[in-house]
């Protein structure tokens, strides 16, 4: 179980998250929404170790999860990939990064074909659409069986195409036992993958719970945009 409590990160006298805390239990996904400058990315980053937090702490099954190489992946808002290795190569890499036993090559041929990038295996990464690249990267994720996975904003500029293979690819990551938090703006994706949810404005927690239960509690029950404004109007 991933275990977030009392996260805050703070820059200069401007605090962009209040205590945040939640958990995230494996096979489940985690909805992180909000409107603009909620504060999604930073508690991403936070927990992925890119930036550092002025409090609080996360474990991943009881231990520090940047303790545990190798448990966590980030699939940042703009997925970048390395321009001069290939699409194959890409998995080459994290395989040695994480040496991983031989077995790998077999793998990477099976998520090759799955992920539909077999065509592109010899392709640059300079030369690779933001789909492309957003399918490597999960790629890289899925031979290294990482099992917390923070996905901000995968959907971003992605032709309906790509939407559904990153939606298919992230329910695979569930299925498969990963625990997953998903950042994004388009909630009926949210709604659609979501076990639950977490609302969050201007660095604070405004709700959290399943979908079910938040609807209730806001007293809507038709639209799914409805019950985000019921919660992010508020913090105005
Ligand atoms: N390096 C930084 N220095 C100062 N303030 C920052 C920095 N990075 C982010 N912020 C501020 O932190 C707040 C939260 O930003 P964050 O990027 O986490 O929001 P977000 O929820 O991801 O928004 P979006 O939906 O636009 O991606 C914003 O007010 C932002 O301006
Ligand atoms: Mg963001």
């Amino acid at each position: 179980m991933l275990e977030v409590k009392n996260l805050t990160k703070r820059y200069g006298r401007d605090t962009v998250l209040y205590p945040v805390s939640f958990s995230v239990s494996p096979g489940s996904v985690l909805g992180l929404v909000g409107p603009n400058g909620a504060g999604k990315t930073t508690t991403l980053s936070c927990l992925a170790g890119l930036i550092r937090p002025d409090g609080g702490t996360a474990t991943w099954q009881g231990r520090p999860i940047l303790s545990q190489p190798g448990v966590v992946s980030l699939l940042p808002e703009s997925p970048e990939v390395y321009s001069l290795l290939t699409v194959y190569e890409h998995l080459e890499l994290t395989a040695r990064l994480f040496q991983l036993d031989a077995s790998w090559r077999e793998e990477a041929e099976r998520i090759l074909d799955t992920m539909d990038l077999s065509p592109h295996r010899g392709k640059l990464g300079a030369t690779l659409s933001k789909g492309l690249r957003q399918r490597v990267l999960m790629a890289c994720t899925a031979i290294r069986h990482a099992p917390l996975l923070f996905v901000d904003e995968p959907m971003i500029g992605l032709d309906p195409a790509g939407q559904r293979e990153v939606k298919n690819m992230l329910a695979a990551f569930r299925e498969q036992g990963a625990a997953v938090v998903l950042s994004s703006h388009q909630l009926d994706i949210i709604e659609e993958l979501a076990d639950e949810v977490l609302i969050l404005a201007k660095g604070r927690v405004m709700a959290h719970g399943s979908i079910a239960a938040l609807k209730e509690q806001s007293g809507t029950d038709t639209a799914l945009e409805e019950w985000f404004f019921h919660y992010t109007d508020s913090s105005k």
